[in-house]
């Protein structure tokens, strides 16, 4: 037998693979889009891919289900729900599916989503009970799923169920078996997932602080308390995923663009200039209108935030090596209109002596001078999450969490200038390129952001 996990970084979304090398066979739980890699791991242990189980209809990647299912003929199998419309088995609370001398029991777990399933595994040389639990969204290390993905109406009742699909179902199956989750830490799915990933249900049980609270409604209460915002993108891929995500049976080239055929390219409706090199390279010089997210591990999620998934997304690169990482990246989250990428970044720009932009940056003792000098022009933006900002900012400061910006630019003045902050200076940069974007004229940002000012030992408010 072999267990073998895939981690991919900045969803910080875990599949794994669970094999019988002596059947020959093994079974992929909650693939991503782009699934080589799982034949290849299938490869080195000499077995084929037999089955594809879904913990749930995910919100956060785009499923590769139906891309593995195509390319090795596994079947797909789904808790069951009425909603799915693409081909798989429904598998419903008790059933067991086989995968060689492998056993994969499914436990109905609704909160997460309604169609939650659970596997519980046993089999393998020397196993006598079962030992693990696939747990999907429904438990991670140190944290449990979020609750509000129906929407704020439904989230008490999801919460609830969620209460007795941990509390009745998940913990009674033992406290000795090791837990396998979909997220780790950074996961938007959590709230705070540790940074383990995995972990025992009696370790949980014992140390996990949501399952410290056995009351229903203090439970109910807590969770429903400590939700922050999801990323928009998730509803969209909600949809995708439950209508099945169109294969794309490889990673599909995106070409090279020359300046001139750029610019032109990007003046097509529905189109967005993406650039995804560091912050201080953007403010140096960058293509009028471009939005800034650079290539770090958050970029996904950012990406999610703040990208539409019919955009057409023209790529501007730090180096041309960032192209797979990007476009994978945007791949996993649903953007597959990657229409070209600017051959040679932005010297080829510059050498073909094509107009920019900059943005200017300020450190944060020039900003302390600002505000001490009582300029009342000045406007200062935190667009941290509202935890955040509850946690202390700079004083006089205005708060908007970065992917609301766009809908309220119109709450700022255009002609005053503007200073956008975060925590280290990476949204601050997504933001001031989108006040940029929107015509604001002197625009700020502060590399370093908030560890800057709290290195200076500058007051909070
Ligand atoms: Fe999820």
């Amino acid at each position: 037998m072999f267990l073998e996990t895939v981690r991919s970084e900045g969803l910080s979304h875990l599949s794994y693979l669970l094999g019988d090398e002596s059947a020959g066979v093994c079974t992929v739980i909650d693939p991503r889009r782009d699934i080589e890699i799982y034949s290849d791991i299938a490869k080195t242990h000499d077995v084929r891919i037999s089955h594809i189980l879904e913990t749930h209809v995910h919100e956060d990647f785009v499923s590769g289900s139906r891309e593995l299912s195509a390319q090795t003929g596994a079947t797909i199998y789904a808790g069951e729900s009425n909603q799915r419309t693409f081909e798989h088995e429904a598998v419903k609370d008790g059933d067991t599916i086989q995968v060689g001398n492998l056993s994969l029991q499914a436990f109905h777990t609704p909160g997460h989503t309604p169609e939650h399933v659970c596997y519980r595994v046993s089999g393998g040389k020397g196993a006598k009970a079962p030992w693990g639990v696939f747990t999907g969204d429904t438990l991670f290390c140190g944290d449990i799923g979020r609750t509000d993905l129906l929407g704020a109406e439904q989230a008490e009742g999801m919460t609830r169920q969620l209460y007795h699909s941990l509390f009745d179902k998940l913990l009674p199956l033992g406290d000795e078996l090791e837990i396998y989750p979909a997220h780790g830490k950074g996961s938007p799915c959590g709230g705070d997932i540790g940074d383990r990933l995995t972990s025992t249900l009696g370790y949980e049980r014992r140390h996990n602080p949501k399952l410290q609270i056995d009351k229903e409604d203090e439970f109910v209460k807590n969770e429903l308390g400590s939700l922050q915002p999801a990323p928009f993108y998730y509803s969209h891929l909600k949809d995708v995923n439950t209508h099945g995500p169109r294969v794309l049976a490889c990673v599909p080239p995106i070409p090279m663009l020359d300046p001139h055929v750029f610019q032109i390219e990007m003046g097509k409706p529905d189109t967005v200039v993406l650039d995804t090199r560091e912050i201080e390279a953007f403010g140096g010089g960058h293509i009028q209108g471009a939005l800034n997210i650079a290539l770090r591990e958050e970029f996904p999620v950012w990406a999610g935030w703040m990208l539409k998934p019919d955009q057409r997304i023209l790529l501007v690169l730090a180096e041309e090596d960032d192209l797979e990482t990007v476009q994978r990246h945007l791949l996993r989250t649903g953007f597959e209109k990657n229409d070209g990428y600017l051959g040679k970044g932005m010297r080829g720009w510059f050498e073909a002596g094509l107009p920019f932009e900059r943005i200017s940056e300020l450190s944060v003792h020039q900003l302390k001078r600002w505000i001490d000098s009582d300029w009342t022009d000045l406007q200062v933006l935190d667009v941290r999450s509202p935890a955040e900002w509850q946690q202390g900012h700079i004083p006089g400061a205005l708060h908007l969490y970065a992917p609301f910006l766009q809908d309220h630019l119109h709450s700022f003045d255009r002609t005053k200038p503007i200073v956008t902050y975060c925590g280290s200076g990476y949204r601050a940069s997504i933001a001031a390129s989108m006040l940029k974007r929107g015509g604001f004229k002197e625009v700020y940002n502060i590399p370093g952001s908030m560890k800057a000012w709290r290195a200076a030992g500058y007051p909070l408010e």
